[in-house]
């Protein structure tokens, strides 16, 4: 029998899929189709892995349930920040008691925690009830997994310390029909001093632009409209496709398409209307890259740079590798091109060794860009960073009333920012019904500001113009104009 598995992916999982849904068959006590649940955690990577997952439980016969009381539910989590693996051990303890009433429940943990060596050990002595654990590395081999576990009858416990392989064309479900993320790279090589991204997601490796480009295509002809690039630092897409012996593969100059590039055949794509990217790293932004944002108008006009702290000290301790002064002229430059632009922004507060006055230099820089929103975070120690072993880490009362102040500041601002267009029409993508009024729909500016106004379930997935009556603080009353 081995011999019929076959070796190359996706073939392999496509395989493991069909395994699958006979093997589950035995679990189910009647007619009803099994249920999973994908509770996730995290960024936007996190969530388009997400969709990679859902789309291999549909394909093995799994229906998607809101909550956690279902037969197989996943967590796909994050560790970017402390906060996030407290909630996952609260989470699992509710699933104790659920899987106490339901024997034949799977529970199956995956993402960025997982690749952490003592999360793992907490999870094999703590929580026995886990029945799969695998990592970043290893995602699309989730039917393989699930086949193991229920062929072997044995908890599985996979997590790799690299991607030995990038496996693409495996199912994927859309929570919209129209918009979609697309990864063009993964990984990190920049080591922020203060963020465990590289070490949990592993070294940077962009996608060759043709496997992305079809995909783009592929998704266009099903009727997406909207495109997301992935990345953890999409300008510097193109540069490393692969690793040999632990040595950086970089392709031939004259075959390298630069992220500019690729923006600019992504526009070309038809059916596709807007496209948006995220994450840009100050320190690789180019000026071709403003160039195209300010030729392509596909290109939404809105720009996600985050600062992390204003003060060109902590920048360095932080391994940012720019300046206050660097930032902020890049923001004029770009303001220069693109005059209406919105930019948005992450900050981290409390960062061993700031001091007043670079947290001064924060609210400076906070208050010289005009954020229309800035993400703020209290820095959070993780283990095995260089920043975490710093001195000089600083007190909580201290970190506390600072964020408060940056909080006042930069919604002040963003409430400014995003009333600016009081009274002007945009074109909205519109997503779905109100939940809280069934008369109204949601959708966003290409600015990503959420509008609510009067209409039905056929303009969900529409662009239509939207007169922006008045701002609610980060979201916005329109009517529809013809
Ligand atoms: N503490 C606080 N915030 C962090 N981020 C990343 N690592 C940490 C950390 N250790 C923030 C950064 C990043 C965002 C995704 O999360 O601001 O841009
Ligand atoms: Fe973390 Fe810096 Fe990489 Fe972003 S660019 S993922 S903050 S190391």
């Amino acid at each position: 029998m081995e011999g019929l598995i076959p070796v190359m992916e996706p073939d392999r999982q496509y395989y493991f899929m069909n395994k699958c849904k006979e093997l589950i068959l035995d679990i189910k006590s009647d007619d009803k189709p099994l249920t999973y649940s994908v509770v996730t955690f995290g960024c936007q990577m996190n969530a388009h892995d997400s969709d990679k997952l859902k789309g291999i439980l549909e394909t093995i016969g799994y229906e998607e349930v809101e909550g956690e009381d279902a037969d197989f539910v996943i967590f796909n989590t994050c560790t970017v920040r402390e906060n996030a693996n407290k909630k996952l051990y609260g989470h699992l303890g509710h699933l104790k008691s659920l899987k106490k009433k339901r024997p034949n429940m799977l529970i199956a943990l995956c993402g960025c925690m997982m690749q952490e060596p003592h999360v793992v050990e907490t999870i094999k002595t703590k929580y026995r009830m886990v029945d799969i654990v695998f990592g970043t590395h290893n995602i699309y081999k989730l039917a393989e997994l699930i086949y193991n576990r229920l062929f072997q009858g044995e908890r599985i416990i996979e997590v790799l310390d690299k991607s030995y392989i990038t496996v693409e064309k495996l199912p994927q479900k859309r929570k919209y029909s129209f918009k979609s993320g697309v990864n063009i790279m993964y990984g990190c090589n920049n080591f922020c001093s203060y963020c465990i991204v590289p070490y949990v997601r592993g070294r940077e490796k962009s996608r060759p632009a043709e496997d992305i480009l079809a995909e783009i295509k592929d998704i266009a002809s099903k009727g997406v409209k909207e495109v997301m690039l992935l990345g953890q630092n999409v300008n510097s897409y193109g540069q490393i496709y692969d690793y040999q012996d632990g040595k950086i593969v970089r392709v031939p100059e004259e075959e390298k398409v630069t992220f500019p590039e690729l923006l600019t055949m992504v526009c070309q794509i038809e059916g596709i209307e807007r496209v948006r990217f995220m994450t840009s790293h100050p320190k690789d932004l180019s000026d071709e890259l403003i160039a195209v944002m300010a030729r392509e108008p596909k290109i939404c006009n809105h720009i996600h740079l985050p600062v992390q702290s204003g003060s060109t000290d902590i920048l360095s301790k932080m391994n940012r590798r720019y300046t206050k002064e660097q930032y902020l002229s890049l923001v004029e430059r770009i303001r220069a091109a693109l005059p209406d632009v919105s930019i948005t922004t992450d900050i981290i507060v409390g960062f061993p060794g700031e001091t007043e006055e670079d947290f001064l230099e924060t609210m400076d820089v906070v208050r010289k860009v005009g954020y229309d929103q800035a993400y703020t975070f209290i820095y959070s120690k993780r283990t095995g960073t260089p920043a975490a072993s710093m001195d000089n880490q600083i007190p909580e009362d201290v970190i506390k009333d600072r964020f408060n102040r940056l909080l006042r500041e930069v919604n002040d601002i963003s409430y400014k920012r995003v009333g600016r267009y009081e009274g002007v029409t945009k074109d909205v993508l519109v997503e779905e019904i109100n939940h809280q009024d069934k008369d109204l729909v949601t959708g966003r500016t290409e600015e990503n500001i959420t509008v609510h106004f009067k209409g039905g379930e056929e303009l969900i997935g529409e662009i239509v113009p939207v007169k922006l009556i008045s701002c609610k603080g980060f979201y916005y009353l329109g009517e529809r104009e013809n």
